[in-house]
């Protein structure tokens, strides 16, 4: 049997068609889940190091010898000098703080190589994993271990050494517990699916990271018990979707916006044919986590000191970027935060504290939804300080989303400028397209479109359950 799936940056589903009914999977009681997954093993990170007491013993020890060998040195120094046996050896005696610092630094790198095997070895245990929300609530409970928002983001990105298998072994864990899911719901074992893809990765690489992104999913397709995947573009996929709820034909631009990608393709759909005729693709790789990532570095980051001390802005960049591993780590690994003045030096040293980071997000994301409804919000993060709170309003949104907006305006005006023939509707769809915001740009590029609100989050996963068809049971 072959199902359709929505691998999302912030969110994923899956569906067949069976017996000519669309059919989503259910993930408990809900139709999609959020795509994060939390490791209980922690990977390496330097800012754990800890000086335990049989380190510190380690670190008396390696101090000791050296300073023996110095003395030995030293004592060959002066024989030599006094019984003028060949050229003097000049000899310059570290302190003591100097052998002490040595020692130390040898000690914390053995200490990260040893961390790395396991690391290593962990890579086989990701069944351990947690996913969804549940991956969270269980990383910030446990308040240990690794968590992965988003992995979908990374994988048009330069992967070094551990960090390719185990993005694999993360893609590979959400396509099985999906195609598992399914299995037991559909009563057949489901051995292929057809994969919605953005016309434009999040890379690093141009490109070869869309290449990358597509070679890295089939692997894990393939580790998860697909026999065949097959990719479509999630535009088109949402167009057909849109296509089987119309009698009558029409040509539509359909409009997909999501937390990392924007998506559109221009089509004709509705009427008798099995599939919708599509025209074109087209894509930008943003969505809501940039505009998150704006409002977060617009209103939370200046209470934790940016605009208001000479904390590098990098480091505000790196708290915010949840879904970026290394950037993550960056900051929790970042020591000094003591000098900046009180009370951001304080926030900010809460702020590295497991979890802060992922909850803060959440603020603001949460942020971000209310203000596509009411004209200011408050988040409460009691958390980093009793009683501080971030006060939003829609202006800050609307500035936050202003590169985003300007970027999504000339795609939609570059876009135009290639159609052959203008749409005669804009079918809108993925979770950001609940901004009205949004609306309002769609709004000024097709002015004589009629706008049609599919369903947000589920327009792309329909689309794909129908371009699956559900197969033989
Ligand atoms: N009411 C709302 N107003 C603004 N944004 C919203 C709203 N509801 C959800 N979002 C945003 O929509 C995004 C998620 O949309 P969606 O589930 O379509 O993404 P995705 O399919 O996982 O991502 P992608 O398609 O880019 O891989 C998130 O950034 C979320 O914050
Ligand atoms: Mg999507």
């Amino acid at each position: 049997m072959r199902i359709g799936i929505d691998f999302g940056t912030s969110y994923s589903a899956a569906g067949a068609v069976i017996d000519g009914q669309l059919e989503l999977v259910r993930f408990g009681d809900a139709q999609q889940f959020r795509t994060t997954a939390y490791f209980p093993q922690a990977l390496p990170d330097a800012s754990r190091f800890e000086l335990t007491p049989a380190l510190e013993a380690e670190v008396d020890a390696l101090v000791r010898a050296s300073r023996a060998e110095q003395a030995r040195v030293a004592a060959r120094a002066r024989e030599r000098a006094e019984a003028s046996a060949g050229p003097a050896i000049p000899f310059v005696a570290r302190s003591e703080a100097q052998l002490r610092r040595d020692a130390l630094l040898l000690v914390r790198r053995h200490w990260l190589e040893a961390e790395m095997t396991r690391a290593r070895q962990s890579v086989a245990e990701l069944q351990n994993a947690v996913y969804g929300d549940a991956a969270i609530e269980a990383y910030l409970a446990e308040g240990d271990g690794h968590l992965v928002v988003s992995p979908k983001s990374m994988l048009g990105y330069k992967l070094h050494g551990a960090a390719r298998d185990v993005l694999v072994g993360i893609a590979l864990h959400i396509l099985e517990h999906i195609r598992v899911t399914a299995s037991e719901q559909f009563g057949v074992p489901v051995r292929e699916a057809v994969l919605g893809r953005p016309v434009e990765f999040r890379s690093s690489m141009g490109a070869a990271g869309g290449e990358q992104a597509i070679e890295l999913l089939t692997e894990a397709a393939r580790g998860a018990g697909f026999d065949r995947v097959t990719f479509l573009e999630e535009p088109a996929a949402a167009a057909f979707g849109y296509h089987r709820e119309l009698r009558s034909t029409q040509r539509t631009l359909v409009v997909d916006i999501g937390g990392g990608t924007t998506d559109i393709a221009a089509a004709d759909v509705g009427g008798e044919a099995d599939a919708p005729r599509v025209h074109g693709a087209w894509g930008i790789a943003q969505g809501g986590t940039d505009v998150d990532l704006a409002l977060s570095m617009r209103r939370f980051m200046p209470l934790f000191g940016k605009d208001h001390t000479r904390t590098p802005v990098h480091h505000y960049y790196e708290a915010a970027a949840v879904h970026d591993l290394q950037r993550q780590q960056a900051f929790r690994a970042r020591v000094g935060f003591g000098d900046v003045p009180s009370p951001f030096g304080e926030r900010l040293i809460t702020l590295q504290e497991p979890g802060n980071t992922v909850r803060l997000q959440r603020d603001v994301e949460d942020a971000k939804i209310a203000l596509s409804t009411q004209p200011q919000h408050e988040a409460l993060l009691d958390y980093i300080e009793p009683g501080l709170r971030a006060a939003c309003v829609g202006e800050d949104l609307t500035r936050g989303a202003d590169a985003y907006l300007r970027a999504f305006s000339a795609l939609l005006v570059d876009v135009r400028s290639r159609l052959d023939r203008l749409p005669d509707t804009v079918f809108l769809t993925g979770g950001m397209s609940r901004g009205p915001y949004i609306r309002r740009v769609v709004a000024d590029v097709f002015p004589e479109a009629e706008a049609v609100h599919g369903n947000a989050s589920l327009g792309v996963v329909s689309g794909l359950a129908a371009a699956a068809g559900g197969g033989d049971r």
